[in-house]
């Protein structure tokens, strides 16, 4: 199983490290990262940030959210949809 590592440029925050389909949601609030979530399903919007690195493309229920709150973002995201498969940096978005 392949790890890697989130790190946060904008926060004082050490970087963490990720098993492949670990859920970010999950591994970030245990490890008191800077960034924030709710819903944790993809709906609230809470955990939007900016990535750096190779993700997988939003699904259709996630690019709809992020259209909204993100309109001008072309790296918005929301942490909690997303599935690694590489190493990314993330910034905590504030939503449109
Ligand atoms: S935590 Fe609600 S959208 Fe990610």
């Amino acid at each position: 199983m392949s790890i890697y590592t989130v790190s946060f440029p904008d926060s004082k925050s050490l970087p963490l490290t990720v098993s492949e389909h670990q859920p970010l949601a999950e591994v970030l609030t245990v490890q008191n990262s800077p960034i924030l979530f709710g819903c944790r399903t993809g709906i609230c919007g809470t955990c939007l940030v900016e990535v750096s690195g190779n993700v997988p493309p939003p699904d259709e229920d996630e690019r709809e959210l992020l259209e909204v709150l993100a309109p001008d973002h072309p790296k918005a995201r929301l942490a909690c949809q997303l599935d690694l498969t590489g190493d990314v940096a993330m910034t905590p978005l504030q939503s449109a």
